[in-house]
């Protein structure tokens, strides 16, 4: 099985998931790391972009759990470049048991996907960021202990990690209420998908995307990220513009109820984010970098138990 997007994994599976990183977070804390989930396993980590902790979070997950991973970085393998995406699919899959994918657009993962003969695990396109949220949902549940009475905004872009919150509020049932410039709203392809997955897990659209911000409330979690992604430096002048005036700083946070904050990072501290709030007392941005590993663990588990 392949985990592209959240939506792969049905409700109770990712349910099942998240309760068991609990328990490997606990078993952690109690020394106990090494586990035989992996024993004989080798993955492949093919990065199309920098990554501190994706990589060091599945690889940590991967020798933990007894596998062992390869990493190729930017300018290695050149998907759809330096050869077509199907054969390095073909090839990568005769040598190792699975592939953790981070590159550009997300229609290059799904036919890297289409023709692997072995799991593969997005790890971030421009489009989604479905092992993020997964940590990011877990980290709100390790926060509040519930999900669906929890009202989550998120100030910033419209792309990776917004989208995959979108599917994460609509599959687990959070509020999640978005400001976007008009320019850098979500596509509306994923708000469509997003629309569906909450009438079919909530029986109602459990997100709201707005462009200003009068009829944002209070919220327990405030979330942001970078206004410039991996892959859009060309655009940096352009976006920078669209963005003024969403930067999350103490006002902006006192105005929201000083909610619980969160950012995927990297942050670009001064621009999104001041560093008095992504250094503050309500800041759980490293608890969610951490939980990457536990979550990332669980899913691994998940994955080739089946
Ligand atoms: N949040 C996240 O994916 O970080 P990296 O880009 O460092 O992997
Ligand atoms: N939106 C960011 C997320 C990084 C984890 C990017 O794509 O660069």
């Amino acid at each position: 099985m392949n985990f592209l997007t959240l939506s792969d994994i049905d409700k109770d599976s990712l349910w099942e998931i998240l309760r068991r990183a609990k328990s490997l977070k606990e078993l952690r804390t109690q020394g106990i790391s090494r586990l035989d989930v992996l024993s004989g396993k080798i993955i492949a980590l093919i990065f199309e972009k920098p990554s501190t902790r994706t990589r060091l979070s599945f690889e940590t997950a991967i020798l933990e759990l007894n596998g062992n991973s390869i990493f190729m970085g930017p300018g290695e393998v050149g998907l759809g470049k330096r050869e077509a995406i199907c054969d390095v699919a073909r090839t990568v899959s005769r040598y190792v048991h699975g592939v953790v994918v981070r590159t550009f657009a997300h229609k290059n993962l799904v036919e890297f996907a289409d023709n692997a003969t072995v799991p593969v695990i997005n790890a971030l396109t421009d489009e989604f960021h479905p092992c993020q949220a997964l940590a990011d949902v877990f980290t709100i549940w390790e926060r509040f202990e519930s999900l669906d009475r929890v009202r989550v905004c998120f100030i910033g872009d419209g792309n990776n990690v917004l989208n995959s919150l979108l599917l994460a509020s609509s599959i687990f049932g959070f509020k999640l209420d978005v400001v976007t410039p008009k320019t850098q709203r979500p596509a509306r392809e994923v708000l469509d998908k997003a629309s569906d997955l909450s009438l079919r897990y909530n029986g109602r659209v459990v997100f709201e995307v707005l462009d200003n911000f009068d009829s944002l409330g209070t919220y327990d979690v405030v979330y942001t990220d970078v206004w410039v992604s991996m892959g859009q430096e060309a655009q940096a002048e352009l976006k920078l513009k669209d963005f003024k005036g969403y930067q999350l700083n103490s006002s902006m946070l006192e105005r929201l109820g000083n909610p619980v904050v969160m950012h995927c990072l990297p942050a670009h501290r001064g621009q999104e984010i001041t560093d008095e709030v992504i250094d503050g007392p309500r800041s759980v941005v490293f608890d969610q970098a951490e939980n990457r590993m536990h979550v990332q663990k669980a899913l691994l588990e998940y994955i080739w138990r089946r």
